[in-house]
């Protein structure tokens, strides 16, 4: 499979010219960490980036920038697309006062499991319309609202069909039917349930957390996943401490999620180790939870990400845009360090070199803002910036 196979996207060569700030995320062609070009053009020849340098380059198409700023794709690691339901009543609840204890997952794995397979599939074309409309280039879905096997298969399948960053998360809350009976469901996870997603799913992930899964359970999820040739992730440390993010480091895990609640001995192990810390700050506002300590985790030496999490109960947004302004705002994060964050790295969360940077080889994949800098993504929140979005959502990014 060549790189233009495997990116997708257009074929014939496009140049996007006139860009006034052009953020490439290598250090090697442009000023300092995020690679900036000002002045710029980038041509993309049969979806893969072929050159970037001053304004001005011929190509079959051109689009015009007309001094705008443009960034990559960006690489969302981190959601729950494939659901059916609706939960803003929850939602209402909590801006009143209602705590966030995770116990929705179960209200929207019965409206998940009522609806026909077509209709979820329509309902995730839907959102990751919305995500590519905001800027989204690739994207992660999971399963984790179906918890049978038949339900959980089915999830894995509708995500691979749009998606090759497919991830089984049959550990995602103890469904009701298997009250009292954790170890019994863990087997089915393990065993039957993984069986029916391998060949449709590329990840494989778990709910460690009070409430879900404790540590000994995710661990024996992660390694029967490693086992079927998966690659791990794990969400952890969302709703307090516990041994989430240690757990992922320990597995190796690609990615360790939410890390809302870090100890010395959390970021000391991230920072020795080669997880990502992907932060999802749009949960901790939808959740009023605190929000963690990217500055005290980046210091240290950890590897950081910022995806959406959309999903129906903790984080109904597609909004990347949004995620940098609070991550900018809440978290102690440079503009420069959240972008890099939405597209690096995801890019990292997700073990992928060839997206979240604009080089030769890379995948052009990228956004045109309806703004002259970067900086504008934190500075002018809620205002949908995302001019044009050029480059896969949908297909096989
Ligand atoms: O990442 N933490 C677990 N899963 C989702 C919550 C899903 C829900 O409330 O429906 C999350 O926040």
């Amino acid at each position: 499979m060549t790189t233009a196979d495997r990116i997708g996207g257009p074929t014939g060569s496009l140049v996007v010219d006139d860009i006034g700030s052009l953020i490439t995320n290598d250090p090697a062609l442009g000023r300092g960490p995020l690679g900036i070009v000002e002045q710029a053009c980038v041509v993309i020849v049969d979806g893969v980036v072929e050159h970037v340098g001053p304004a001005g380059a011929v190509a079959d198409r051109r689009i015009d920038a007309a001094g705008a700023c443009v960034l990559p794709g960006f690489v969302d690691s981190h959601t729950h697309l494939v659901f059916a339901g609706d939960r803003s009543e929850e939602f209402t609840a909590r801006m009143a006062g209602e705590p966030y204890d995770g116990g929705g997952i179960r209200v929207t794995t019965d409206a998940t499991r009522a609806t026909p397979t077509a209709e979820l599939d329509r309902l995730v074309r839907q959102r990751l319309h919305e995500a590519h409309r905001a800027g989204t280039t690739t994207i992660e879905i999971k399963s984790g609202y179906g918890l049978t096997v038949a339900d959980e298969v089915r999830s894995v399948q509708i995500a691979r069909a749009h998606t090759v960053e497919s991830t089984f998360l049959g550990a995602h809350l103890l469904p009701r039917e298997f009250e009292g009976r954790a170890d019994d469901y863990i087997h089915l996870v393990c065993n039957e349930m993984l069986a029916g997603v391998t060949g449709a799913a590329r990840w494989i992930d778990a709910f460690c957390e009070a409430g879900a899964f404790d540590a000994d359970q995710c661990r024996a999820v992660l390694e029967a996943g490693r086992a079927a040739g998966l690659g791990l992730r794990l969400h952890g440390n969302q709703l307090g401490h516990g041994p989430g993010v240690q757990l992922a480091v320990e597995c190796g895990c690609a990615s360790v999620d939410h890390c809302t609640y870090l100890s010395d001995a959390d970021i000391d192990a991230l920072a020795g180790g080669d997880t990502v810390a992907t932060f999802l700050p749009a949960t901790d506002f939808s959740t009023r939870q605190p929000y963690p300590d990217a500055r005290r985790a980046i210091d240290a030496g950890v590897s950081v990400a910022l995806a959406s999490n959309c999903n129906p109960g903790s984080s109904y947004t597609t909004s990347i845009s949004f995620c940098i302004a609070l991550a900018v705002r809440e978290m102690g994060m440079t503009i420069d360090e959240a972008v890099r964050a939405a597209t690096t790295g995801g890019a990292a969360a997700l073990r992928r070199d060839h997206i979240g940077h604009l080089a030769p080889g890379a995948a052009g994949h990228l956004v045109v803002l309806d703004a002259p800098t970067h900086h504008h993504l934190a500075y002018r929140p809620g205002v949908p910036l995302i001019r044009e979005t050029i480059g896969p959502l949908g297909d096989r990014s």
